[in-house]
């Protein structure tokens, strides 16, 4: 499959999460929409206080799993314990958790205020207490001032403020967000995900937030779960996801990724072409058809093409095009084996020693420790 073209991600640094008590348990869970498998044998364990991200293509079974855990959608089979107590079999009305859908969040008939306030008048609770929780929760979301306007009179990133405040109203042991950034524009969405990630992180509310956008993930989750049909291919944080993909799929749907078609060889290696290349550990068997998986950022690229051209085990690649995007250039390179392409994002401080130019013969070094093999037709989505 051909690289991505993504740009490379800052990949969020947050540290491990602070709390080892498990908030929730997905022991086993499946669900079946008639013959179709939606979720197949999930097992998960969520942290108090954690910010964990499902993250996969379209369809792969986020919202059914999200559903799940809220009681909107019945497992066909499994068991979901929250601090320790099965919920499995509970309607949603009897779980603890606030909710955020990804659009029509709010009730367009009923003020800002009777909007936040609707969870604590379902509850009973006294008026002033209402009144005060309320002011609490628009000053928490910075919409202090709104109270009366209705949804219709909102910007998108304001009414997801709203629904915000509306989901964390009754002080819920889990919040579950269904991609509350997905309808917003670029700028818009930027800031709205650090404010949500700061009041997550402000109010300790163990989170799941469903997204299909790996930025969102990578920059806001303690750990992301990637799914793909229905079931998790990778449970990790944000850097281990980018760093350590578990499966060409995870490597292929994370960042940028090249994927050439090698041979594996014992040990740490593969053959390109007759080009002998060193990776990371693999256990293909030597002779087999693989991928080797390289990021653009991790391929070194210098002038000594001439003086290695003959040099057994040397790579070389003419280039055939360069795209410049700022911090990096983006320069793809044919290589002679089997007229492959391979994609080198060169830092813009270092491409002027190169003086890049179309048609450049080059040399390639792609460092073992970035060079990952996996069986070859794994990445399909
Ligand atoms: N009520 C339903 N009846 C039948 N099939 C369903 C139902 N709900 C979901 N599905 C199917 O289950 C699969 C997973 O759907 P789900 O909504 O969980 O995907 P998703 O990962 O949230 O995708 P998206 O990113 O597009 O929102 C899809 O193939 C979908 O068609
Ligand atoms: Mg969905």
């Amino acid at each position: 499959m051909p690289p991505t073209m993504t740009s490379p991600l800052s990949v969020s640094t947050a540290a491990t999460p602070r709390a080892t008590t498990t908030h929730l348990s997905i022991d086993g869970v499946s669900k079946r929409f008639g013959s179709f498998t939606a979720l197949d044998n999930i097992a998960l364990e969520i942290q108090e206080g954690e910010f964990v991200c499902f993250l996969g293509p379209s369809g792969c079974g986020k919202t059914t799993l999200l559903r799940t855990i809220a009681g909107l959608t019945r497992q066909s089979a499994g068991r979901l314990t929250q601090r320790g107590k099965d919920i499995s079999m509970l309607p949603p009305q009897a779980r603890d958790f606030g909710i955020v859908f990804q659009s029509y969040a709010l009730f367009p008939n009923l003020t800002v205020f009777n909007n936040v306030a609707y969870g604590l008048r379902n509850r009973r609770v006294e008026r002033a207490r209402i009144n005060d929780r309320v002011a609490e929760l628009l000053a928490l979301v910075n919409l202090t001032g709104s109270e009366a306007k209705y949804p219709a009179a909102l910007s998108g990133g304001q009414q997801q403020r709203v629904a915000l405040a509306r989901a964390l109203a009754t002080e819920p042991g889990l919040l579950l967000l269904d991609e509350p950034l997905s309808a917003l524009d670029a700028r818009v969405r930027g800031h709205l995900r650090s404010q949500i990630k700061a009041l997550q992180a402000r109010l300790g509310v163990t989170t799941i937030m469903v997204t299909h956008d790996q930025e969102e993930a990578l920059t806001m989750a303690d750990r992301i779960v990637v799914m793909n049909h229905g079931v998790i291919e990778q449970v990790g944080t944000p850097a281990a996801i980018y760093h350590q993909p578990a499966s060409a799929f995870v490597a292929s749907f994370i960042g940028s990724m090249n994927f050439l078609e090698v041979t594996a060889q014992a040990n740490r290696q593969a053959l390109l072409g007759n080009t002998p290349c060193a990776c990371l550990p693999h256990t293909i068997a030597v002779g087999q058809a693989a991928q080797l998986a390289i990021r653009p950022e991790a391929v070194a690229l210098s002038l000594q093409a001439r003086a290695l051209k003959h040099q057994a085990g040397a790579l070389n690649g003419e280039v055939v095009s360069i795209e410049f995007l700022g911090a990096f250039q983006r320069v793809t390179l044919r290589l002679p084996e089997d007229h492959q392409t391979l994609i080198a994002d060169v830092p813009s401080r270092d491409s002027s020693k190169l003086s890049l130019y179309v048609g450049q013969l080059l040399a390639i070094h792609l460092p073992a420790e970035a060079a990952r093999l996996y069986a070859a037709g794994s990445s399909q989505q």
